[in-house]
């Protein structure tokens, strides 16, 4: 699913060294494609609020002190702002998503303050196990399964 991002990298990065300069190229090339994969397996399941006073949403009452967890990839799954949702696809993310359509990092004024350096340090890790490792599938048969996040069925042999 990094085929395109790899090969570009490959262009650019041509040994395992990554420069300041080279580390702004690989986020520009690759940002989108980190984005799509939290998208796809969000890391962090949920966060949740404690209503600090009774709160009625959409005929539905909060009462206070009760907590609201939203799912992550529930939210990440909705049809409506990510049509073909089971599909790799990191041009959705040419432009900014929806307000709250989106949030591996959360929403708000607790809105993880992590979440660049994260996706810098995603990207250094992809760099460095794609340029010094190889990988296959163990099996052919397509297939996910949930422990809980997703994984190939059968998992890959690296070398
Ligand atoms: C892929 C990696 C990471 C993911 C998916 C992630 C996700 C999250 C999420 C979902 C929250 C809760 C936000 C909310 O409730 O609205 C959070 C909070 C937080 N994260 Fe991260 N995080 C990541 C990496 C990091 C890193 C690298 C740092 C620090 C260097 C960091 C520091 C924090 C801190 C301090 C909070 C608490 C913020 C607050 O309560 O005000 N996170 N993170």
């Amino acid at each position: 699913m990094f085929a395109a991002f790899i090969k570009k990298r490959i262009v650019i990065l041509k040994s395992p060294f990554i420069s300041h300069k080279n580390t702004n190229r690989l986020y520009s090339i690759g940002v989108q494609k980190i984005l799509e994969s939290l998208r796809i397996s969000s890391i962090i399941s949920f966060t949740f609020r404690e209503a600090v006073n009774d709160v009625e949403y959409k005929g539905y009452l909060i009462p206070k002190g009760w907590k609201v967890m939203p799912l992550f990839r529930n939210i990440h799954h909705n049809p409506e702002f990510f049509p073909h949702l089971q599909k790799f696809d990191s041009s959705r993310f040419e432009a900014a998503p929806k307000p709250n359509t989106f949030m591996p990092f959360g929403s708000g004024v607790h809105a993880c303050p992590g979440n660049e350096f994260a996706k810098l340090e995603m990207l250094i890790m992809v760099h460095h196990l794609a340029s010094q490792f190889r990988y296959e599938v163990v099996r052919l048969e397509n297939g996910t399964q949930y422990g809980p996040l997703p994984v190939h069925l059968h998992g890959f042999n690296w070398w």
